[in-house]
């Protein structure tokens, strides 16, 4: 068609002006460019596959040497690459959670044969190895820290997924890593009772709008609901913010749950025996934060002390009978002090001093200090 209109004058004057293609000079400049794009690009593949060829050529001149997989497989890779380097770089599955930081342990190998030619492990492998139970025995490595200079045959002890299409389909899209994260766990005070008193679709229900108000205000306050456990829920603040800010976000979480539970209640006026009630245990440290599952399911969640340390805190809210636990350390990272909000000593398994915690009898009450930092963020 376009050719058909090319051949009338008219045509041509509109649409092959020099307003419209450029002078001469201007299509020659652009000709250029092309060409200098396209050279470039070739030229960029070609340094690439020039510095792949050095490398292997290095490589070479330091020594190959073989990793024999104790199934038959056996590679051959330069001196200077881990274990699981050397795996990844083949291609052969290898479980690796930390992705070879020396923060798991799941990369572990048993050498089959002598370990005595073996570099000795770094005090980091050395910290991994205690942590499991394999400190004193030679033959066991983490295949991320291992960078043999002779040939080693070995197993895996946790076998990655055996096939490269299963690995892959588990490949998580959050690979684990370490990060600090505030924890709140908020359970719903009474649903047994709510159970025995109302029809079973009533009080799923009466639950979901409970988890639903309960999910706002951890919204609303920059945290992210993450599992519901029954009537239960645990939100995680500071994923993507800084361990003051999430310290922050969770104080303020817990006042505006009150507001939103308050307003549920209103709602629900008489269809439920009595108003709801909740608690509500926070806690912050470092956890690994990641998928877990399954090849076929995954869920993402943080996993570490102090998740467990706030779900305990969340119980203690009945023995305490307030709604609210949080411990010391939220309002010293926050930046915040305790005021009036008394004080209590719990030991805690696995810990040599007790664990400082401030009881909150109505989370409404920490609306006062969440406004506090508000105005000094003003
Ligand atoms: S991959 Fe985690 S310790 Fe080696």
């Amino acid at each position: 068609m376009i050719e058909r209109a090319s051949a009338s004058p008219e045509w041509r004057a509109d649409n092959l002006s020099v307003e419209k293609v450029g002078t001469a000079a201007q299509q020659a400049l652009l000709c250029r460019i092309a060409d200098w794009a396209q050279y470039s690009y070739l030229g960029l593949i070609g340094l690439a596959i020039f510095a792949r060829g050095i490398r292997a050529l290095v490589e070479r001149r330091r020594g190959l040497i073989r990793l024999s997989y104790g199934n038959g497989k056996t590679i051959r890779v330069p001196v200077g690459l881990s274990v699981l380097e050397a795996s990844t770089r083949f291609n052969i599955p290898h479980s690796s959670v930390c992705g070879g930081r020396a923060r798991c342990s799941t990369c572990r190998i048993r050498i089959i044969g002598d370990c005595s030619a073996l570099p000795e492990p770094s005090n980091r492998e050395t910290f991994v190895l205690d942590r499991v139970g394999a400190g004193g025995d030679p033959a066991i490595r983490l295949a991320c820290q291992l960078r043999p200079k002779c040939d080693v045959a070995f197993f895996q002890i946790f076998p990655a997924y055996t096939s490269v299409s299963s690995a892959s389909k588990f490949a998580p899209v959050h690979p684990g890593k370490e990060r600090y994260v505030v924890s709140m766990f908020v359970d719903m005070r009474g649903s047994t009772k709510l159970a025995e008193q109302l029809l079973p679709f009533d009080t799923v229900f009466i639950i979901n709008r409970f988890l639903t108000a309960v999910s706002q205000a951890v919204v609303e306050c920059g945290g992210q609901p993450n599992q519901f456990v029954g009537d239960g829920q645990l939100a995680l603040f500071g994923l993507s913010a800084t361990p003051q800010t999430a310290c922050r976000q969770a104080i303020e979480a817990a006042a505006r749950i009150a507001v939103h539970i308050d307003a549920l209640n209103e709602f629900l006026g008489d269809n439920v025996p009595e108003p709801l009630r909740f608690g509500i245990g926070i806690h912050g440290g470092e956890v690994i934060i990641g998928d877990i599952g399954s090849q076929e399911h995954t869920v993402f969640t943080a996993l570490g002390d102090s998740v467990n340390v706030a779900a305990r805190l969340q119980d203690l809210t009945k023995a305490l009978s307030c709604e609210v636990v949080l411990s010391q350390d939220i309002l010293k990272t926050a930046a915040l002090s305790a005021g009036d909000l008394p004080r209590v000593e719990v030991p805690i398994r696995g810990r040599v001093e007790p664990l400082v915690l401030h009881t909150v009898t109505k989370a409404g009450m920490l609306s006062a200090i969440a406004a506090d930092f508000a105005v000094a963020a003003a």
